[in-house]
């Protein structure tokens, strides 16, 4: 395939000899002439390990040149991969000015072409940008449309600077957000000699798994320099702490919580996240991440709550009400949380289900169902047909067996929100 690159910085270096080793042919732009002169002479204009000698071996190859011509390196390239840098504002807004400012020249470019030509997005932008901003900016300087004269792509950047040609050469996976098939068809045939699998998506999802990723490997930092607060404040090494934490593969350091549903509950999370960052702020300890977890996860209840008592709909049937399915546990229950905000505000609630119901069967005194819910016999039922007949609208907070007949019955009539963020979300 024949490459153009523009922006020679550490993504464009990297993914343009990269490439370039793959046997695809490269051109480098940049406005740096400096940078050009280095670049198409074979030297890498970065500081990077392994890029000089790659840089050496993929010039004498004689597929790797570089121009401050970007018009020209449009006419006589196949693809161009957009890596100029996106800065930060002084009040916190992107500057995507540099992307604006290419893809004008891209797209007259490409309306001054016969063949179609393929626009790939590597700089970091937000949600939407791409299908947006970027989409409407080409087909102006264009006068076509997508799919037709150009395609267009999102194809985030997951190298981390320090290893960023191994980290090329062998990304944990590769994400193509494209709007047209055939520019994602190029882009899964440039990639084809990497065996890492390749997530092909929409332009919103790439754009969202590269700041979901930054704003991740962030908040691990941040979380485990706030262990170490404590540590220090306990007098015990925070590292010692941190190792039998990651020995954890199975809840710790792994894909469990990780997928969007309701909020977290239950007779420990809530009162431990609570007691560990009241003892903080009593010692004076800063802990801001810690001390606002308990914060997002009332957000979370009071977004179902609005979205609920926002439908105007008064019978509402739940399905589930401990804090998650398969226990008859009511402590923390966020569902049971969420029923208390409705029924204060007038609504009608009934709820199913089995293991709650058992739970106050088998308890001589109801601590674990009746003490954590005023009221609770009044509103828990047994019978799935009467309850559907009776609900206006259904919440779901499982989809686990003991369900399965009740989603079963569902009408066409129910408004239903389901918290386990399988079908719309709250
Ligand atoms: N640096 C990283 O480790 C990294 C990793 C992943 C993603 N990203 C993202 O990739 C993008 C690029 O990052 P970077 O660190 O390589 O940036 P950089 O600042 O190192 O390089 C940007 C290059 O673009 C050039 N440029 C600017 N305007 C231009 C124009 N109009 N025409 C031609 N060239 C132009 C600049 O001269 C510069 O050489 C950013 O959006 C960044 O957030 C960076």
């Amino acid at each position: 395939m024949k490459i153009s690159v523009v922006g020679l910085g550490f993504v464009g270096t990297v993914t343009g000899a990269c490439l370039c080793e793959m046997g695809h042919e490269v051109v480098g732009v940049d406005l740096d002439q400096g940078k050009i002169d280095l670049f198409a002479r074979g030297r890498a204009p970065i500081l990077e390990p392994q890029i000089n000698q790659l840089m050496a071996d993929v010039w004498r190859s004689g597929r790797l040149r570089g121009t401050v011509d970007l018009a020209a390196a449009v006419a006589e390239t196949d693809v161009t991969f957009v890596c100029v840098g996106t800065l930060r504002n002084t009040d916190g807004s992107q500057d995507i000015s540099a992307v604006e400012s290419v893809i004008q020249q891209i797209g007259e470019a490409i309306a001054r072409k016969s063949t179609f030509h393929s626009v790939v997005i590597r700089s970091t932008v937000l949600p939407g940008t791409t299908r947006g901003h970027i989409m409407k900016l080409l087909e102006r300087a264009t006068d076509g449309s997508v799919g037709e004269r150009f395609g267009l792509a999102n194809n985030p950047e997951f190298t981390r600077e320090g290893s960023a040609v191994a980290d090329f050469r062998a990304p944990s996976r590769i994400v193509v957000g494209e709007i047209d098939m055939q520019t994602g068809d190029r882009l899964a045939s440039i990639y084809s000699m990497i065996k890492s699998p390749i997530f092909r998506t929409s332009t919103e999802v790439a754009e969202t798994v590269k700041y979901a990723d930054n704003s991740w490997h962030a908040l691990k930092v941040v979380f485990a320099n706030e262990i170490d607060v404590i540590s220090r404040f306990a007098g015990i090494d925070s590292h010692g702490v941190m190792d039998i934490f990651c020995a954890d593969n199975d809840l710790n350091i792994s894909s469990a919580y990780l997928k969007p549903g309701f909020a977290f509950g239950g007779p420990c999370l809530p009162k431990d996240v609570n007691v560990l960052t009241h003892w903080c702020r009593s010692n004076g300890l800063e802990v801001p991440v810690l001390a606002h977890i308990s914060e997002s996860n009332e957000h979370v209840i009071a977004r179902a709550s609005s979205e609920i008592l926002g439908s105007g709909l008064t019978r509402i049937a739940v399905l589930g009400l401990a804090y998650k399915a398969g226990v008859c546990d009511l402590r923390g229950s966020p569902i049971a949380a969420l029923v208390q905000r409705l029924l204060k505000e007038g609504r009608q609630v009934r709820a199913f289900d089995p293991d709650v119901s058992r739970g106050r069967g088998l308890a001589t005194r109801h601590d674990y169902t009746d003490d954590a819910f005023d009221g609770l016999g009044t509103l828990l039922v047994d019978d799935i047909d009467a309850l559907l007949e009776w609900a206006e609208m259904v919440v779901i907070m499982s989809h686990a067996g003991q369900y399965s007949t009740a989603l079963s019955k569902l009408l066409p009539r129910h408004a239903v929100v389901d918290l386990t963020g399988r079908r719309g979300r709250v």
